[in-house]
């Protein structure tokens, strides 16, 4: 059944509530037109509407009454935010039965619910979708699914908590103390309601969960997975590890050999040469190995306000572009309407530079080179210059701050045309 208007109904405008709200808000046109029909806001459910959100919306939008959106005959999706157990249960699975779809981000709710509500939406002939409930931003649940679905999944290791991630990060490279670190990441909206779940690696486990079910076709349960947490950290093992060689990460594994599939949470000692080790603040990342695509990595923002609104925000595309039958490819109309996308040309990309000249050392050299750079607009952020030994020629090497190409390339010929200059400039961008 081809429909022209999708309307979602979100229940629960916290910190993810009201990114979505902004999103929905900033990136109307995009999401109508990715769906393929006008995608419409219509109601949002939170016990508290008087609070301020940092956006503005309609109070006739506004409800306490989960009911209200949940009976709304108009409603095809709802976007549930709440997190936990209870009531997010009793409001998905109503959801369902009244034939609508479902988005959420409830790690929880999914990880120990999932049989039960597929068969549900099987039932009734919708679908649950929820990209955000892992990894926040990064979409590996479509990755894993569609991207590595001619794949067996033989591993995953994922940095899947932004908050225990952010604290361990800022202990490694700041000295900071644990609990200084943990209330910064409330403060920036990381941390769950109740932050225990994170420090003490629950929310970790729900995410491993999540990505175990779907990449194995298994049904783990809670007592199924070892969990230690970070919350006993001592600052000691975290300076021990720097010294070894490695940095501390919580690891979520899920490992699958020909005894089964162990699937375990717990901080590890990383080699500081391995990709996450490098994987810092409130980014996630998630390692997947597959039988016939080998090593990938997915790696982004895996907390917070934006990040997970994008999440939400495809699947709620994603669904809106299934119900409205929507059959054009979706590159077609990528560009929207009006809104060509240009071809930049080189000449207007900035980036720094690496330049190394070769110039014969007298007096002005320096200062000649300094002043075409200059008047092309290039500024120098450091120079370097090495002795002279026995040749004539000495290297320098300058590295600029920011600067167009279009400068760079008219400011390199004029330095390489001097007769101080006697080889061609080397030069590299820096990224
Ligand atoms: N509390 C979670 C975290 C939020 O810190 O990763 C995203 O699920």
């Amino acid at each position: 059944m081809s429909k022209n208007c999708v309307n979602v109904g979100l229940i629960g405008f916290g910190t993810i509530g009201a990114g979505v709200v902004k999103l929905f808000s900033r990136s109307a046109e995009l999401i109508n037109r990715k769906s393929g029909v006008k995608v419409a806001l219509k109601k949002i459910c939170d016990i508290d509407i008087k609070k301020s959100r940092g956006i503005k919306v309609p109070k006739s939008m506004l409800t306490t009454k989960a009911a209200d959106v949940l009976n709304d005959p108009e409603i095809d999706i709802v976007i549930e935010l709440i997190g936990g157990y209870k009531p997010a249960y009793d409001f998905v699975m109503a959801a369902i039965k009244n034939k609508k779809h479902v988005v959420t981000a409830n790690k929880a709710l999914i990880s120990k619910y999932w049989a039960e509500l597929k068969s549900a939406c099987m039932k009734n002939s919708v679908e649950i979708m929820a990209e955000a409930s892992v990894g926040g931003g990064i979409p590996i649940l479509r990755g894993i699914d569609k991207g590595l679905a001619a794949n067996r999944i033989k591993k995953i290791t994922g940095i899947l908590n932004g908050t225990c991630n952010y604290i361990l990060t800022r202990m490694s490279l700041e000295k900071m103390d644990f609990g200084a670190a943990l209330k910064e990441a409330q403060k920036k909206g990381f941390a769950e309601a109740d932050p225990t779940l994170d420090i003490e690696g629950y929310d970790a486990m729900h995410k491993i969960i999540v990505l175990s079910n779907l990449s194995f076709g298994a049904n783990v349960r809670e007592k199924d997975v070892y969990v230690r947490g970070i919350k006993d950290t001592n600052a000691v093992d975290i300076l021990y590890a720097d010294e070894l060689g490695y940095v501390m990460k919580l690891l979520s594994v899920a490992e699958l050999d020909d005894k089964g599939i162990n699937v375990r949470v717990h901080p590890a000692f990383v080699e500081k040469s391995r990709l996450l080790a490098s994987v810092n603040y409130e980014y996630n990342a998630v390692y997947v190995k597959g039988d016939a695509v080998g090593e990938t990595m997915f790696y982004g923002k895996g907390a917070g306000e934006m990040p997970t609104a994008s999440a939400v925000l495809s699947d709620v595309i994603y669904l809106a572009r299934n119900i409205s039958g929507e059959k054009k490819p979706r590159f077609k109309s990528a560009a929207g309407k009006g809104a060509a996308v240009r071809i930049k040309k080189l000449d207007d990309v900035r980036s720094k530079f690496y330049l190394r000249f070769s110039v014969a050392d007298n007096a002005g050299v320096l200062a000649s080179i300094a002043g075409i750079l200059g008047k092309n607009n290039i500024s120098i952020e450091s120079v370097i210059q090495k002795a002279r030994h026995a040749h004539e020629k000495v290297p320098v090497v300058i590295m600029t701050y920011e600067a167009r190409e279009a400068d760079m390339k008219r400011a390199l010929k004029k330095i390489d045309s001097l007769e101080v200059v006697k080889q061609k400039t080397v030069f590299y961008r820096v990224v």
